[in-house]
């Protein structure tokens, strides 16, 4: 039994960029069911209902026990009606009843098995779904027009839903580095995503890429992706100007330079060593991969932008416009009550200008 001074112990800021969240996780069994909701949300583009359920993920996360009875969350944020509900079933009950029956819905399993397609996103998966699309066959057997995207992400549609481990991404990450040295001497990799977070496995592996000098990254993206594809490393790549001022909720608008960021979305085509050779012979895998090239200038909010974890990347630019009238993103802060830009070289200062307590990439996995 729990008693009243123990239920008091949990207390918890309301943004996850208050919160150091490891990957130590206490209460699997309610995040796991939050983040399904969340998910089947995002997955039918419900975007407020996915961002409720991802902040009430979040909350139980950092928690720093496991939760056994609904007592214990008295007074906590982030828990709406529907999230409180859900817990308290998974605690009565072992599980949730609306994470079950949606598990064995055949509009989520659909959208699971077409969104596992790279380039597929939910407002295809729910076309397809509409015309009697639910699965890899029926979408070959349908003669539907794919892109480019698209009829990679079937061909190598098993590895690319195979975790990537740490040592695959180090594998992939020297193999960047190479391709930067011989293209341009003194530039810089940097891996960010999941893996600086600490993680053991990811979807893609992702770097950002700059040089000391401002203005010598200019044009490093072709030559790179050159390189890479002369060396017979890329099975798909994509590369386009960032996006992010096109963006709806893109709200710094960055300095004029900020057009030479660019962004390249691949498929890595990797040999395998010998242990990790399968039954199927084949000794290479595809593995999805992420070059983002920034300046030196703006390569401290790159670096904060791309380490996510999504939800607290999206907390921080909460946090920056609620609470401190500045608008965050991977290209700078803006203070709008002194009407500039406030520079930095490095991640803690960015946190100093937020009045955050810094918090390490390893307590980021909100
Ligand atoms: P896994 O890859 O699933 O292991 O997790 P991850 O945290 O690495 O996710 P992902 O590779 O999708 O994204 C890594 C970080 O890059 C996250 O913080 C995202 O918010 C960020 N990110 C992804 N796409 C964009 C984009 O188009 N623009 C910006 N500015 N950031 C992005
Ligand atoms: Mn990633
Ligand atoms: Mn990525």
């Amino acid at each position: 039994q729990i008693s009243e001074a123990e239920v008091a112990l949990f207390s918890v800021s309301s943004y996850a960029c208050q919160r150091r969240t490891t990957l130590d996780n206490h209460n699997s069994n309610l995040t796991d069911a939050l983040s399904l909701l969340a998910e089947n949300a995002e997955l039918n583009n419900e975007d407020g209902r996915g961002v409720a359920f991802r902040r009430a993920a979040a909350l139980m996360k950092a928690l720093p026990t496991q939760v056994i009875s609904m007592s214990q969350l008295r007074g906590l944020p982030c828990l709406g009606e529907h999230s409180l509900r859900v817990i308290k079933d998974v605690l009565e009950n072992g599980v949730s009843s609306e994470v079950e029956s949606t598990k064995q819905s055949k509009r989520y399993k659909a959208l699971k098995i077409l969104t596992g397609i790279f380039g597929v996103g939910a407002k295809t998966a729910d076309r397809w779904i509409r015309e009697g699309i639910y699965n890899l066959e029926q979408l070959r057997d349908s003669g539907q027009t794919l892109n480019r995207a698209q009829k990679s992400g079937l061909e190598h549609y098993d590895d690319l839903n195979e975790p990537v481990t740490k040592a695959e991404a180090d594998a992939i990450g020297e193999i960047v580095q190479k391709a930067v040295d011989s293209v341009l001497t003194g530039s810089q990799v940097a891996l960010t995503g999941g893996f600086r977070r600490g993680k053991l496995t990811g979807h893609d592996v992702d770097f950002l890429i700059t040089h000391p000098e401002e203005g010598k990254e200019v044009g490093l993206m072709p030559k790179v992706v050159a390189w890479l594809e002369s060396q017979g490393f890329l099975l798909y790549q994509k590369t386009t100007r960032n996006s992010y001022l096109e963006s709806k909720d893109g709200p710094a608008r960055p300095a004029s330079n900020m057009d030479r960021f660019e962004r390249c979305f691949s498929i890595f085509k990797l040999t395998k060593g010998k242990e990790q050779e399968t039954a199927s012979h084949k000794i290479w895998r595809a593995v999805r991969v992420d070059l983002v090239v920034s300046p030196i200038s703006q390569f401290a909010f790159a670096v904060l932008g791309w380490t996510g974890s999504k939800l607290f990347e999206r907390e921080l630019r909460r946090w920056a416009g609620h609470e401190k009238n500045m608008s965050l993103s991977s290209h700078a802060l803006f203070d709008n009550t002194q009407n500039k830009y406030l520079r930095a070289t490095s991640e803690e200062e960015i946190f100093a200008y937020l009045g955050l307590e810094y918090i390490p990439p390893s307590e980021r996995n909100a």
